[in-house]
């Protein structure tokens, strides 16, 4: 079977880095790219022998030129599809057009409800019963592209932000490996703001 290949890209932990690895059989993940030298995904991709570049962002004197050395890196792999995973940059239009339709994040709240940092705290601060988490194609704003999956759980009475991430990440580690999964059988369709599954 020929897989489809992945760069991922994260700036820490590195769990949905690792459920992508071990979860999607029919895909593969060529490289790993982090923006921080001491991401502790790098020892994952070590874990799992993975290619990781670091591509530390103070080194460039620009974001394009940060950019580009990670669009070079992608295309050395012959990436098809890139998968943020806890990369704490905001992509340049030109990079994202660049991966039209080829670049899929995941977010810890039910989009369009409190993108940006601290999707969990703001959950929390705003009430709400049900939160979850939202993979999406990625577009020029911040978390706003077209939907691909979300998952929903309960916000309890007595939860703090760290046992609400906590069941939200149970959920991540499902969807991610699964849009990726839709994705590599060419399953996902972006119409406008939608995104059909074809054959769901
Ligand atoms: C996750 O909560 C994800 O939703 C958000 O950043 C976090 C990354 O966690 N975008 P990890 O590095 O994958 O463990």
């Amino acid at each position: 079977m020929n897989k489809l290949k992945v760069g991922v890209l994260a700036s820490g932990r590195g769990s949905n880095f690792k459920a992508i690895v071990q979860k999607v059989d029919n895909a593969r993940v060529e490289v790993l790219i982090v923006d921080n030298p001491d991401a502790r995904a790098i020892a994952i991709a070590k874990e799992f022998d993975i290619p990781c570049k670091v591509v530390d962002r103070k080194k460039f004197d620009d974001k394009f030129s940060f950019e580009r050395e990670i669009i070079n890196i992608l295309e050395l792999y012959k990436v098809e599809l890139i998968a943020l995973a806890g990369f704490m940059r905001i992509l340049s239009s030109n990079f994202v057009e660049h991966f039209k339709w080829k670049i899929m994040n995941i977010h810890p709240s039910l989009l369009p409800s409190f993108p940006g940092l601290n999707a969990q705290k703001q959950a929390l601060d705003y009430g709400v019963k049900v939160s979850g988490c939202t993979v999406h194609f990625v577009d020029a704003g911040t978390d706003t592209g077209p939907i691909i999956l979300q998952s929903v759980v309960p916000v309890l009475d007595d939860d703090d932000p760290e046992t609400l991430s906590a069941r939200i990440l149970e959920e991540e580690h499902k969807i991610y490996p699964f849009a990726i999964t839709l994705f590599a059988q060419n399953r996902l369709i972006v119409d406008g703001r939608k995104v059909r599954i074809k054959d769901a």
